[in-house]
């Protein structure tokens, strides 16, 4: 009787899923084959390249078409090509699409739930809110001398490990993240982390304990696949102890701040400023999407900015002759316009997040059925398709910044392309994201980016390491793109 039950659940469930891997064909959306329960994702799940690797190539296969179908897992989702699409999705019919394709319920993360990179709908609007006044280009300018303090800092302890050898070298990726550390510390709650000393802090724990330890990078890469599996297994993929740790140092901020009739800016000066009846849990969710969303990844963008500085020595150069330059007009007094003048420092840093985003690929859900259909003058293959609500758009930023009809010569580190005003195509550049829902701290990412690499140009001869892999690989299982192996750095003081 078992047996003959095991037999007609399987068939069930193989006619289930015959079903939804016919979903793509169904509505004439053309697509790779998938496989059975893996979908076109398989070698993710056997961490040999991540999805966003997948998800480019299949870009790259499928050349003159405007959108094309895929699985990931048993999720049907469609990878949208044609800039129009993606400029319908994140701009004109962004009320179809205001949702990414990631959940974290509140009440089990009570702070991290609370970051507008993971809350939907009304809840995101008035979280992106609160924040939004935080990072306006007038307080960017409040927060330079901090940031720029911080920079000097950097160097000092980075002289210090130079001290007798004259030349040192650094593991980048954990270098970068004191530096972006130091400045998140300061930035949310105005305490100084302690990057640049050994001694562990609750920032040092903050930032190396956000996913619950034993799970490592499975986690967070699959809660986004397989969302049900983690609900239905009760799998905790975020610390709670990092939720916890922040509540402690927020509320003893704010204590200490009462006693002591202290006003400093901040986020968490911003975010009690909004309103009086915030609680304790809508302050410190604040604080904590700050340090979530603004430490890993500006810390990765760095990493790679000097990666290709320093395989690229004429382009490394060139920015020390424009920072040698602009320091020189201003007596070196470093302000936050001489920092903005920098063109070519712009240009590095763009050019270097064409070629790593940190997302590899956007996810947004569709909650209101929208209808695309190529429009007259376009290149792409006449097409039409109706996106229903509950599916998944991805939109293929690798495939975009590394394809040769927007960027000529597409793998070339050449940050000229970013010069002289040359109008990039709209809708094909999107490091940042673009519309309502694109990144909140892009000014401070780059103003912190900026100031490091400043001081690290200036004061130090940048190359790649002979102890570094030779290849730059990503791993497949990380949510943001993050280099496999070590990528250390020689620095020479100049
Ligand atoms: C250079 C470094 C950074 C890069 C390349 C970057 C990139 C991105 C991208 C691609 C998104 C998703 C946009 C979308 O969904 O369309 C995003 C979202 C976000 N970023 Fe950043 N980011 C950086 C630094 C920061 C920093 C420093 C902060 C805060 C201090 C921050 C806060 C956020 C927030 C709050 C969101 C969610 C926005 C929303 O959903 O409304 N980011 N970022």
């Amino acid at each position: 009787m078992i047996g003959w039950l095991i037999i007609l659940v399987t068939f069930l469930g193989y006619l289930y899923l015959k079903h939804v891997y016919s979903y793509w064909n169904r509505k004439g959306v053309p697509g790779p084959k998938p496989t059975f329960f893996f979908g076109n994702i398989g070698l993710t799940f056997l961490r040999k390249k991540s999805m966003g690797e997948i998800f480019t190539d299949i870009y790259r296969q499928y050349e003159d078409h405007p959108f094309v179908g895929v699985y990931r897992a048993a999720t049907p989702c469609l990878i949208i090509k044609d800039p129009d699409f993606i400029k319908d999705v994140t701009v004109k019919h962004f009320k179809c699409f205001e949702n990414n394709d990631v959940e974290v319920p509140e009440h089990k993360n009570p702070l991290i739930g609370r970051n507008p990179f993971v809350s939907n709908d009304a809840e995101w609007k008035k979280l992106r809110s609160q924040l939004t006044g935080a990072f306006t280009s007038g307080k960017m300018k409040s927060l330079f001398p901090i940031v720029n303090e911080i920079g000097q800092e950097f160097v000092e302890y980075l002289n210090k490990q130079i001290a007798q050898s004259k030349e040192t070298s650094i593991d980048c990726r954990s270098e970068m993240g004191k530096f972006t550390l130091q400045n998140v510390a300061n930035f949310s709650v105005g305490i100084d982390a302690k990057a640049f000393e050994d001694e562990d802090g609750d920032f040092k724990f903050i930032a190396n304990n956000f996913i619950t330890p034993g799970w490592g990078d499975f986690t967070t890469n699959f809660i986004f696949i397989l969302p049900y599996w983690f609900n239905l297994f009760k799998i905790e993929v975020f610390n709670k102890a990092v939720d916890l740790k922040t509540l402690s140092i927020v509320e003893e901020c704010l204590k200490y701040r009462q006693a002591s009739n202290i006003t400093r800016y901040d986020v968490l000066n911003h975010l009690q400023n909004q309103s009086k009846d915030f609680n304790l849990i809508e302050i410190a969710s604040g604080v904590s999407a700050l340090i979530m969303d603004g430490y890993d990844t500006s810390a990765s963008v760095l990493t790679y900015v000097i990666y290709q500085l320093s395989i690229n020595e004429e382009i490394q150069s060139k920015l020390r002759n424009e920072i040698e330059e602009k320091l020189n007009d201003c007596e070196d007094k470093m302000t936050y316009e001489v920092v903005q003048d920098m063109k070519y420092l712009d240009s590095c840093i763009m050019e270097t997040l064409r070629l790593h985003p940190i997302f590899l690929t956007l996810g947004k859900r569709c909650n209101n059925s929208y209808t695309y259909t190529t429009s007259e003058d376009s290149s792409f293959k006449k097409m039409s398709v109706t996106v229903e609500p509950g599916t998944t758009v991805i939109i293929p930023v690798t495939g975009l910044h590394t394809d040769p009809k927007y960027f000529e010569k597409p793998d070339e580190f050449n940050p000229d392309r970013f010069l002289n005003n040359v109008e990039i195509p709209k809708y094909v550049y999107m490091p940042f994201g673009e519309g309502p829902r694109a990144c909140l701290g892009r000014q401070f990412g780059l103003l912190q980016l900026k100031i490091a690499l400043v001081y690290l140009v200036k004061n130090f001869q940048l190359r790649l390491s002979e102890e570094s892999d030779k290849e730059l690989k990503i791993e497949p299982w990380h949510f943001i793109k993050a280099p496999v192996g070590k990528i250390k750095i020689n620095l020479k003081k100049i």
